[in-house]
């Protein structure tokens, strides 16, 4: 199983100041200098932490994969036809677009799906569909062309149940049937992780805030040492 490192909230925490700290593009290749077998950045619509310079330079200087998060915007899709991206993950931005967890509604906006990722398709960027684990949902996929889908594990990850752990699993299964490839993700942690190996076949885990969230407090030491002592 691989490592996608989601890296948006450098880009939060940079663009809390405006300025260029912490810079997007060094976070990046320090993940992958570390087991990141992707990385992962979502441009969104209101620009909120990525910007349109951070796809531009992720996509040129990274030396793995680059997988842009997008919403089924125009203006998005031709800045990824521009940038091809290795792969681009189709979220929900808008509320017509979102099904009751939050996993892009495939299967109730099938043909606008469909038509969307065609373009992408046809450059040959691989497409990935970002879905609540529900068998509608993967069928759907399946039909749009799509060659992978990303498993919404937000509810597992809120509420670490059983029940949503088999929901993720019978999903993956049936989507492998299919053909298609199963990637994961949202809101897992060292924690929640580890029972995704319990899922045979999962080919990559895109995970973002508990990595960010974590270096705060395995950097903070070293970062206020060398500070304390410029400052002596
Ligand atoms: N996968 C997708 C499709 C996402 O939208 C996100 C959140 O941006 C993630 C994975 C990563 O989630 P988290 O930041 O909770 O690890």
């Amino acid at each position: 199983m691989l490592l996608g490192v989601n890296i948006d909230h450098v880009a939060t925490l940079r663009n809390a100041r405006g300025g260029v700290e912490p810079d997007v593009l060094a976070a990046a290749l320090i993940c992958e200098e570390n087991g990141a077998t992707s990385i992962t950045a979502h441009l969104r619509e209101d620009r909120r932490h990525i910007k349109d310079a951070d796809i531009y330079s992720l996509a040129k200087n990274i030396k793995t994969r680059l997988n842009l998060e997008m919403a089924m915007a125009d203006d998005i899709q031709k800045i990824a036809l521009e940038v091809k991206p290795h792969s681009i993950c189709l979220v929900p931005e808008r509320r017509q677009e979102v099904t009751t967890e939050g996993g892009l509604d495939v299967a109730g906006n099938f043909e606008a799906v469909r038509d969307f990722i065609k373009p992408l398709l046809d450059a040959g960027i691989v497409v990935s569909l970002f879905i609540d684990p529900e068998e509608a949902q993967v069928k759907a996929s399946f039909e749009t062309g799509a060659q992978f889908i990303e498993m919404h594990t937000g509810s597992y990850s809120n509420n670490c149940c059983e029940e949503e752990f088999l929901k993720l699993k019978k999903v993956a299964a049936y989507a492998q049937k299919l053909g298609l490839r199963v990637n994961a993700g949202h809101g897992l942690n060292y924690e929640n992780v580890h029972r995704m190996h319990e899922i045979p076949g999962l080919y990559e885990l895109n995970i973002g805030h508990s990595i960010v969230s974590r270096a705060v407090f395995t950097g903070i030491a070293e970062a206020v040492k060398t500070m304390a002592e410029a400052v002596k």
